[in-house]
Order: structure tokens, then C-alpha cells, then sequence
């Protein structure tokens, strides 16, 4: 067997040591004579599975007990319909700040609710920068404020968390949520696809503020409905059982590196040697604003454009996988998500060094 470092934004690679896991109680999970995907998810096994997942996020992420974790489908996508739907509560605009081509995609789903009031946007800096919170405009009428904590195409990434008063604060948290401290208490709702830093696609996460579950009142379908999913501990319908099974293995492991402030360090030292690598050199370089690289995904591009071909072979030749950038972008992009080892990053980094001494 051999593994490459996989640099893929998702869905994006998983701890070793969870995989490996895994594969031990495939088979048979800790006696049961069954895998965990063959359980009946109200039985009383995967019901403790459910549970430890779950107990394990809120301790993580120290969630505080005026908030509901729901484990939801449909992916982030299906929350930049849902958010409109079930937050406006009669209001006829929410202001959304545009830092990227996520938020992009969150806007143009709510501009089919109500009128996008927008806050912020670093639009015409090819959202290379996170416009100064001094200069956001919002409306006192609006309904919540949504943003995008990292930009995984522009590799754009908030460092302080946005202050916007008695206005409901929405985040989409995918592909950064646990890879930082994060005061949930200044939140209305945030969302996550799991793919990132949770564990395989197909579980969404969703924590949202109690006063904020009834506001659908019953008019979107009952299983995007977070009051009903709240009551119902997210099985409302049969979950992705397998999928909470991993997703509770990434915690767990996550807890065994020493949780969110151990792992924090650890990416502020991959992301800080990858920039660092990449502003040294002549070949590579990386546009966004050095107070808002995302520490998470780092999209660089070579000087000379002819060179992506051949960079993206030899470095799958060395083992290191799904290097290229996003298509809307092009260039390179390197997802170092939690689960990325610094030996990955330094691999990379190795890997670069020597194909501009080369090139
Ligand atoms: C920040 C962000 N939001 C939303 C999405 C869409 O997620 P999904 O494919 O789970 O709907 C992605 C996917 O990469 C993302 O990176």
C-alpha cells in the first residue's frame, strides 16, 4: 500500500489513524458481529456512536447550551437556500458580505428570497483582500449577516470574527470549522460540509441558536426544518449512518492531537512555511493579502503559465495529489486541512524548491 499526500479541497484527505481504524471494525464494530453501516441507526449501538459524535463536537468546539448541533444533508449548497428560508421571518433583506466565490454562490441562492443587502465585497480586488470591518455597511433591517469564514478557491480567511450587534450572525464554516478557536456564542447559525475537516462528504453541520430554530415555522420540508431536526436528534429520517460513524472517528482523533488550540498551532506552522516558501521564490507566487491567507488553502501560480502541466505531473510523480487549482481560477492550490501532516507541507515544499532550480 502506498499513500500519496493528498492535497484535494475536498473531499480531501483523512487522518491515517482513522482509516485505519475503520478498516479494524469494518467488519465487525467491537463485538457487535456487524459494521457500523449494517446498523439500525435507533439501535442502541449507533445511538451511542451518535451520541459520542456529538458530545465530542460540543466539547471541541465548547458549544454553549442555547445552541442545537444538527447533523444534516444536502451539503453547504442546500444551506444557502435553507438560511433565506428559515431566518427572514418575515423580513425582506439580509445582508451577505462577498469575499469569494462561495459567498458568491450564497448570494445568488438568497437573491431568491429577499433583497441581498450587501455588506462588503472585495469583488473588484479579485477578492484577493477582507474589506476593513470600519467600512461594512449594515442595515439595522436586516435579517442576519452572512459570510464566508474561508474561501476555499481564493484562499481567503477571516481572522477576527465580525461584530454586527442585535443582527443575527450566519457563518458558512466549511472548510475551516475546527482548525481555529471559535466563539460560538458570537453566533446566530453556523454551517459546515463535513468533507474538509470533519470527515467524507455527505453530513452537514449545522449549530444553530435557539431563538433562531422556530423562525421557518413549519413551511420548508421537515427534514431541512432545524426546529424538527432538533427535536428528532437529527434522525428525522435515516441519516448517513457511516458517514457519522467517520465523522465521530475525526473527532476523536482530533481530540488525541490535543484539540482545537494544539491543532491551530500545527496550521499556523504548515501555512506560515508554505507562504513563506512561496514569497521567497521567483517562480511561485500568491496574491491575496499576507492579514487574510487562508490558512487552510493556498492557491499560488507559476510565473511562467506553460509550467503547470509539467509542475502538476512531476508532482504527482513525487506523490503529492490534486495540486490543481480550482477551475474558475486556474494556477495551483494546496488544501492542508487538519488532517494534512507538516510532513506533507515540508514534502511540498521540498518538491518546489527543486522544480524551480530545475525549471
Ligand atoms: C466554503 C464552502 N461553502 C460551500 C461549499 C459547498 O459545499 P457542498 O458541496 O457540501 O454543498 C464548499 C465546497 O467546497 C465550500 O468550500
Amino acid at each position: 500500500m502506498s499513500r500519496i499526500h493528498n492535497f484535494s479541497a475536498g473531499p480531501s484527505m483523512l487522518p491515517e489513524e482513522v482509516l485505519q481504524q475503520a478498516r479494524e471494525e469494518m467488519l465487525d464494530w467491537r463485538g457487535s458481529g456487524m459494521s457500523v453501516m449494517e446498523m439500525s441507526h435507533r439501535g442502541k449501538q449507533f445511538m451511542s456512536i451518535a451520541a459520542a459524535m456529538k458530545n465530542d463536537l460540543i466539547e471541541l468546539l465548547a458549544i454553549p447550551d442555547n445552541y442545537q448541533v444538527l447533523f444534516l444533508q444536502g451539503g453547504a449548497s442546500a444551506q444557502f437556500s435553507l438560511i433565506p428560508q428559515c431566518l427572514l421571518n418575515g423580513r425582506t433583506q439580509a445582508a451577505y458580505v462577498n469575499t469569494g466565490s462561495w459567498s458568491t454562490a450564497a448570494i445568488r441562492e438568497a437573491g431568491k428570497y429577499c433583497r441581498v443587502q450587501l455588506a462588503a465585497s472585495a469583488e473588484s480586488n479579485r477578492f484577493t483582500h477582507i474589506p476593513a470591518f470600519a467600512d461594512w455597511t449594515l442595515d439595522a433591517d436586516a435579517a442576519y449577516l452572512h459570510y464566508t469564514s474561508n474561501e476555499t478557491i481564493h484562499g481567503v480567511e477571516f481572522s477576527a470574527i465580525p461584530e454586527t450587534g442585535d443582527v443575527p450572525l450566519v457563518c458558512d464554516m466549511s472548510s475551516n470549522i475546527l482548525s481555529r478557536p471559535a466563539d460560538i456564542s458570537r453566533y446566530g447559525l453556523i454551517y459546515a460540509g463535513a468533507q474538509k475537516n470533519m470527515g467524507p462528504s455527505g453530513v452537514t453541520v449545522v449549530i444553530v441558536r435557539n431563538d433562531l430554530l422556530d423562525l421557518a415555522g413549519g413551511s420548508v420540508p421537515p427534514v431541512f426544518d432545524y426546529r424538527q431536526q432538533a427535536d428528532a436528534d437529527s434522525m428525522l429520517n435515516t441519516p448517513p449512518t457511516y458517514n457519522w460513524y467517520l465523522l465521530g472517528l475525526v473527532l476523536q482523533w482530533l481530540k488525541t492531537q490535543g484539540g482545537i488550540a494544539a491543532i491551530e498551532q500545527r496550521n499556523i506552522r504548515k501555512a506560515g512555511r508554505l507562504y513563506q516558501a512561496i514569497d521567497a521564490s521567483a517562480l511561485y507566487s500568491n496574491p491575496v493579502d499576507p492579514a487574510c491567507r487562508s490558512r487552510m488553502n493556498v492557491p499560488f501560480v507559476l510565473a511562467d503559465a506553460a509550467l503547470d502541466k509539467t509542475f502538476l505531473t512531476q508532482a504527482e510523480q513525487n506523490g503529492l495529489g490534486s495540486l490543481q487549482g480550482h477551475r474558475s481560477v486556474g494556477g495551483m492550490r494546496a488544501s492542508i486541512y487538519n488532517a494534512m501532516p507538516e510532513a506533507g507541507v515540508d514534502a511540498l515544499i521540498d518538491f518546489m524548491a527543486e522544480f524551480e532550480r530545475t525549471h
